[in-house]
């Protein structure tokens, strides 16, 4: 049994089979094919912080590959009255097939997971956002390593540039793991206060990145562009101090021209137009915010098969 708690926990050749899944599990959804391999199998979602995305990607996907879903926040199960983690995992875990977790410190998950009979996916922690990479690489995959006949060729992320503008957060982290794994390279890019840090990050290969003090040196040449909320979910009282401190943090025109000419704008989402991006970069033409969010249910099929059923395909 699996868990998917970090973007580490995966080898480079299973991201290869993931993503190939992903474009096939795509195609047959774009084809109206039914893909029931999950008949009978249940989903169990787990939010401890808000989303849209990550419950209608996982729910959609799950009832798509003919499983089932249970979904549960804080506030509406025993976990919001003190019930201890371990407890919820053990019980949860005896019930459902696999348990998708949203929630603050990553070593709460970790807990879940240690107890849990099932297989524990990340849908967000303090740290990571693992399931959010997924889906922006397979996005770049498609959009610059996938030939007319949808082959997928992984290997187009080698060697590439992403620019990260902002925050030192569960998203920067993220992308610091993928490109450990993966082999390109990160330029970082935050404010003075919110620097990325390696340890909390899990990298042992500091080449997979590079730091930047100026967030326009960060996106000279780069083949992607990509930033988030300056406020993550949990860190709202720091909200006033953020808006001041990452004023220059926001990926406009100017920035988007300094990278590769074929650059690609991401952004996890949700955005806010005016803060960390202009409206302009956004809903612009470099922008594929819609297929990066829209990926996330494609490529959470392929996990969820892959984490049930194994190798496929
Ligand atoms: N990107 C993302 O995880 O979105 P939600 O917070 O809406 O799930
Ligand atoms: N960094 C953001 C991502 C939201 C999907 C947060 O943690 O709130």
């Amino acid at each position: 049994m699996r868990h998917y708690l970090q973007f580490k926990d995966f080898r480079a050749e299973e991201y290869a089979h993931l993503f190939e899944r992903a474009a096939s599990i795509k195609r047959r959804f774009k084809n109206y094919e039914r893909y029931q391999p999950l008949a009978d199998r249940t989903l169990a979602m787990i939010f401890e912080k808000a989303s849209t995305r990550t419950r209608v990607s996982f729910e959609a996907g799950m009832y798509q590959m003919g499983g089932s879903v249970v979904h549960l926040t804080t506030g509406d199960s025993q976990m919001g009255r003190a019930e201890p983690i371990e407890d919820s995992a053990r019980v949860i875990s005896r019930m459902v097939d696999i348990v998708m977790i949203r929630t603050f410190e990553h070593t709460k998950i970790e807990r879940f997971a240690a107890n849990s009979r099932v297989p524990v996916i990340n849908g967000l922690t303090n740290e990571f956002h693992p399931c959010q990479i997924l889906a922006d690489l397979f996005t770049f995959i498609e959009a610059r390593g996938m030939n007319q006949r949808g082959i997928v060729d992984a290997d187009c992320l080698k060697g590439r540039v992403v620019a990260w503008v902002g925050d030192g957060n569960n998203m920067a982290n993220t992308w610091l793991q993928a490109a450990e794994i993966l082999g390109f390279t990160v330029h970082v890019s935050t404010p003075s206060g919110y620097e990325i840090d390696p340890v909390v990050a899990g990298i042992k290969n500091s080449a997979c990145y590079k730091v930047f003090k100026n967030p326009r040196d960060a996106c000279r040449d780069a083949d992607l562009v990509t930033t988030d909320v300056w406020t993550s979910m949990g860190f709202e009282a720091e909200n006033e101090t953020r808006r001041s401190a990452f004023a220059d943090w926001r990926v406009d025109s100017a920035m988007m021209a300094l990278a590769k000419p074929d650059a690609l704008f991401m952004h996890c989402l949700p955005a806010h137009r005016g803060e960390e991006v202009t409206a302009e970069v956004i809903d612009g033409p470099q922008s594929v915010v819609w297929d990066e969010a829209e990926n996330r249910m494609h490529v959470q099929k392929a996990l969820m098969e892959y984490l049930l059923l194994g190798r496929i395909g």
